[in-house]
C-alpha cells in the first residue's frame, strides 16, 4: 500500500501513522521527523533547513523532494508506505506522480484527516515529544504515566520547538495557503478518503482502516 496522510498541523498524521504500520507493515516516512533527524545530527541539510522549520514555513521543493526519494528508494519501502507531511505543495504532489509513473507504481490513496482549527492549537501547545525514540504524548489527553517521561524509553519528554504559539499559528497559515489545495488535487483523481479526526485516537483509528480496507 502506498499512502498518503495529509492534514494540518496536530491533525494528527503522526499518531494515526504509527498505528497503520503495523497492521499494514508498511514503512512511516515523515518529512518531518528526516529534517528534525538531520537538524539534530547537524547535517549539511539539517543546517540549510533549519531556520525554516523554526519559523513555521515550508523548506524549498528541490531539498524535499530530492529528501524523499532519497528514503522512497531504499529497500525497506518495497512492502509499502505511508508518507506522513509530504506532499505539502502542489509541486510536491506533481513530482510524486510522476516519479512513482517512471517506476511503473502509484498512490493508491490520499487519506485526509479533517480537523478543525481552534482545536489543533491546544493539541499542539500540550504536545510532548520523545528525542531519542520519537513517541508522542499529549500533557492532557495522552499523558505519560510519569510527567515529563517517556513511557516507552523512560527518556525526558521535549516541546517541539515549533510547536509555540506564534509559530503554530504561522505554521497553521501555511498550510491553507499551500497544502490544503492538494485535498482538490487528490479529489480530481478519485484518490481523496476523508475521515473525521476530531474524535478520540482509537475512535480516528476505526474508522482509518475502514478506509484503507476499502481501497485494498
Ligand atoms: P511536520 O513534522 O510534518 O509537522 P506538521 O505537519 O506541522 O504536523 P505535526 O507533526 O505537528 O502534527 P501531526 O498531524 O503529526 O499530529 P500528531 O499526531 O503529532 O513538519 C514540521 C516542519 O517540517 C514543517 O513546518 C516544515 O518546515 C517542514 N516540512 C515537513 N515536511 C515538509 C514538506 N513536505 N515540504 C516542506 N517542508 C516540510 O498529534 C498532535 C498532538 O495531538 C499530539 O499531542 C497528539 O497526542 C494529539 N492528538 C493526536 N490525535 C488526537 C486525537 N484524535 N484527539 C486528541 N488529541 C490527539
Ligand atoms: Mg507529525
Amino acid at each position: 500500500m502506498r499512502l498518503v496522510l495529509l492534514g494540518p498541523p496536530g491533525a494528527g498524521k503522526g499518531t494515526q501513522a504509527k498505528k497503520i504500520i503495523k497492521d499494514w507493515k508498511v514503512v512511516h516516512i515523515s518529512t518531518g521527523d528526516l529534517f528534525r533527524a538531520n537538524i539534530k545530527n547537524e547535517t549539511e541539510l539539517g543546517k540549510k533547513v533549519k531556520a525554516y522549520l523554526d519559523q513555521g514555513q515550508l523548506v524549498p521543493d528541490e531539498l524535499t523532494i530530492a529528501l524523499l526519494w532519497d528514503r522512497l528508494d531504499r529497500e525497506d519501502t518495497e512492502n509499502g508506505y505511508i508518507l506522513d507531511g509530504f506532499p505539502r505543495t502542489l509541486a510536491q504532489a506533481k513530482a510524486l506522480d510522476e516519479g512513482l509513473k517512471e517506476r511503473g507504481q502509484a498512490l493508491d490513496g490520499a487519506l485526509a484527516l479533517v480537523v478543525p482549527f481552534d482545536v489543533l492549537v491546544p493539541r499542539l501547545a500540550g504536545r510532548r515529544v520523545c528525542p531519542e525514540c520519537g513517541a508522542s504524548f499529549h500533557i492532557k489527553d495522552q499523558p505519560p504515566k510519569k510527567e515529563g517521561v517517556c513511557d516507552l524509553c523512560g527518556h525526558e519528554l521535549i516541546q517541539r520547538d515549533d510547536d509555540r504559539e506564534s509559530t503554530v499559528a504561522q505554521r497553521i497559515r501555511v498550510y491553507e495557503d499551500s497544502t490544503a489545495p492538494l485535498l482538490d488535487y487528490y479529489r480530481s483523481q478519485g484518490k481523496l478518503i476523508e475521515v473525521d479526526g476530531n474524535q478520540p485516537v482509537d475512535r480516528v483509528e476505526d474508522d482509518v482502516q475502514k478506509a484503507l480496507q476499502e481501497i485494498q
